[in-house]
């Protein structure tokens, strides 16, 4: 994809990555749009970036996809690319009761929140040039984290929902793009921005910026950091990989 002068949505850019990336487009020349819950943080976020506006969005209600849907299409008809950032990741434990709940919200919002918004999105930017959308799996999505696994198994959903997107959207203007994160600092499932194994979210975006400007036909978007996992399955290392993530 190109990297300047597009007219970017990030559905679930309050925060984190998604926030992130959402500075370094617009700090790269694009028109940006940021979607989410919370409308505090958007409106500190269109008031903190001339270029940035805020909209309110809620994933796992296809009412609110359609209504963010009309809004951003009728005040930015130019609209050409789709990042489906949205995400939650919580823990659950099978034996536990109060587990079902967490497993639907997280499939809910991280598998169905994007393929509903594919399917609103879409036939729109089929008809603009030089369109893309891009996705967000996670290096789980190639070796589950056994704490997290509806959240790893909607992951590796995401992963194979791309291939086939991209294949269907082959003959159409728009590029289909995974990007897969490792561990990256954020305050995803409730943890600190300070966790030392995580990737520094700043060295991540960059990084991410840089391959997307290197490699404007990649349909993934790998991070050195993320290819011991990516690739664990085809270098012999996954039961390796999968130990460690368990803990073992
Ligand atoms: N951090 C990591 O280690 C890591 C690694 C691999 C992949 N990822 C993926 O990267 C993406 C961003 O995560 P992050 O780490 O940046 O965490 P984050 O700071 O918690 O960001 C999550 C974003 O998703 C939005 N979101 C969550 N539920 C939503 C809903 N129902 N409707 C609309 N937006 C919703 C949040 O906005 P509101 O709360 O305002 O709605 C927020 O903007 C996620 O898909 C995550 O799975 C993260």
């Amino acid at each position: 994809m190109k990297t300047t002068g597009n007219t970017v949505l990030v559905a679930g850019g309050t925060s984190g990555i998604g926030l992130e990336l959402a500075r370094r487009f617009h700090a790269a020349g694009n028109k940006v749009i940021v979607a989410g819950r919370r409308r505090r943080l958007l409106d500190e976020i269109a008031a903190e970036h001339d270029g940035i506006e805020g909209e309110v969005l809620d994933i796992t209600d296809d009412a609110s996809i359609r209504r963010l849907f009309e809004t951003v299409t009728t005040q930015h008809p130019e609209l050409n690319v789709l990042i489906a950032m949205a995400g939650v990741m919580v823990p659950e434990r099978v034996l536990d009761p109060g587990s079902l709940e967490v497993s639907e919200r997280t499939v809910g919002t991280n598998l169905l929140g994007p393929i509903r918004l594919v399917h609103a999105f879409a036939p729109f930017l089929v008809e603009q040039p030089n369109a893309a959308i891009l996705t967000v799996t996670s290096g789980l999505a190639y070796v589950p984290l056994p704490t997290t696994p509806t959240y790893s198994a909607t992951k590796a959903a995401i992963h194979s929902y791309t291939e086939s997107l991209r294949e269907q959207l082959r003959e159409t203007s728009v590029q289909v793009i995974e990007l897969a994160p490792p561990l990256t600092r954020t305050t995803l499932m409730g943890s600190g921005t300070d966790n030392e194994r995580a990737m520094p979210l700043d060295e991540f975006a960059s990084e991410t910026m840089s391959l997307l400007e290197s490699q404007p036909d990649a349909p993934q978007i790998l991070v050195e950091r993320v290819k011991r996992q990516r690739f664990a399955e085809a270098t012999g290392t996954y039961d390796e990989v999968f130990a460690m993530q368990a803990g073992r």
